[in-house]
């Protein structure tokens, strides 16, 4: 079957992933895998741009985090897994990219604008050429379409702007890059607010059926309802929120939501209903996330293997993009290599 186009999307390995990423990004990039080449980022330069000072933790973040891609359903033989500090193509085509950019549209971007004042430090370039980072992952594969989560899309919107800029100046080159918005709400915490690694409120794939329960059990619900006979409201109770999302029984769900609504059916029963199904649901997943964990030097090897495999299609970008902004000589050296035989640029001098 033809494929659709050609996808790059990925996360920055912060550690394991929770159901928030699964239900966010996960399943959708799984699916997509039908109808799209994709390739899966790990974005592990993206991270020493806010946190440089832990470099103990990088690796071993890394494999937590492949490890439940693939429990999640990435598969590593149809798609290609890249890590991104083991291909230099992306640092050049940013290099590049870079002089077509001015810092006045960088500062104005509104993930930047956030950052710097959350981390209440002085930025660092790094921090302000992230996005020329991003847009570097994703053009030097020619990708063409971006799932991203909303927070993203101004970032998508810099890679369109720099494939639209260098198109002008230079050809033809880049495909514009289109945003694939996931469908699916996103999942609050355990607190109701925003799922986060930081915020302590968040499930992980890698937790036991018990932790979950017990996350479950103390979750936030409606603060308006102190007896089980009350009135409860189900909109903006993350307890209805997860089992509009794991519950594939819509009429059992609508039953609850009803009873909720006018005091006929308590939290702790609600709960339990919750951790049964998904536990049932995420069941699956954790088996598989069980037996790749007992093998974290084959997940090293899964990067290894198609990092070696996106590498020619990164070089092949850079030496198309340096003929047409006129580095035409090392063009020629990253053009030959792909080929197989290596020509010695510097062969012809001396
Ligand atoms: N910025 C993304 C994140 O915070 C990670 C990322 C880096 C990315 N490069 C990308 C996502 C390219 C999509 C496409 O998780």
């Amino acid at each position: 079957m033809s494929k659709k186009g050609r996808i790059l999307t990925g996360h920055r390995p912060t550690g394991p992933r929770h159901i928030g990423h699964l239900v966010g990004a996960l399943q959708t990039w799984a699916q997509l895998q039908d109808s799209y080449e994709c390739y899966f980022l790990v974005a592990d330069l993206h991270v020493l741009t806010t946190d440089y000072s832990h470099p103990g933790q990088i690796q071993e973040n890394t494999v937590a985090m492949v490890t439940d891609w693939l429990a999640a359903g990435i598969d590593p033989v149809r798609s290609t897994l890249v890590l991104q500090s083991a291909i230099p193509q992306h640092v050049q085509l940013a290099n590049l990219l870079g002089s077509l950019v001015t810092v006045s549209r960088l500062e104005r971007n509104p993930t930047y604008k956030e950052q710097v004042q959350q981390l209440n430090l002085q930025p660092s370039l790094g921090l302000l050429a992230y996005p020329v980072l991003q847009a570097a992952d994703i053009l030097v594969y020619k990708g063409d379409t971006g799932p991203v989560g909303e927070y993203q899309l101004p970032h998508l919107e810099l890679a369109r702007e720099l494939a639209r800029r260098f198109n002008q100046l230079y050809g033809e080159t880049f495909p514009e890059p289109q945003p694939l918005l996931s469908a699916t709400p996103r999942l609050p915490g355990t607190d109701n607010r925003t799922m986060h690694t930081s915020y302590g409120n968040a499930i992980y794939l890698r937790d036991t059926p018990e932790e979950t329960a017990q996350k479950v059990m103390g979750m936030y619900t409606d603060p308006t309802r102190l007896h089980a006979t009350d009135p409860g409201h189900v909109e903006g109770n993350p307890v209805f929120a997860y089992l509009d999302t794991f519950d594939p029984d819509r009429d059992l769900v609508e039953d609850y939501k009803q009873r909720y609504r006018a005091g006929r059916v308590g939290d702790v029963e609600v709960k339990r209903h919750l951790v049964e199904v998904m536990n049932a649901a995420l069941a699956p997943l954790r088996e598989r996330r069980t037996r790749l964990a007992s093998r974290p030097e084959q997940i090293v090897e899964l990067l290894r293997a198609g990092s070696e495999k996106a590498r020619p299609v990164a070089q092949t970008t850079i030496g198309e993009s340096m003929q047409r902004m006129g580095l035409t000589l090392a063009a020629e050296e990253n053009r030959t290599q792909t080929g197989g035989s290596p020509a010695p640029l510097f062969g012809i001098f001396c």
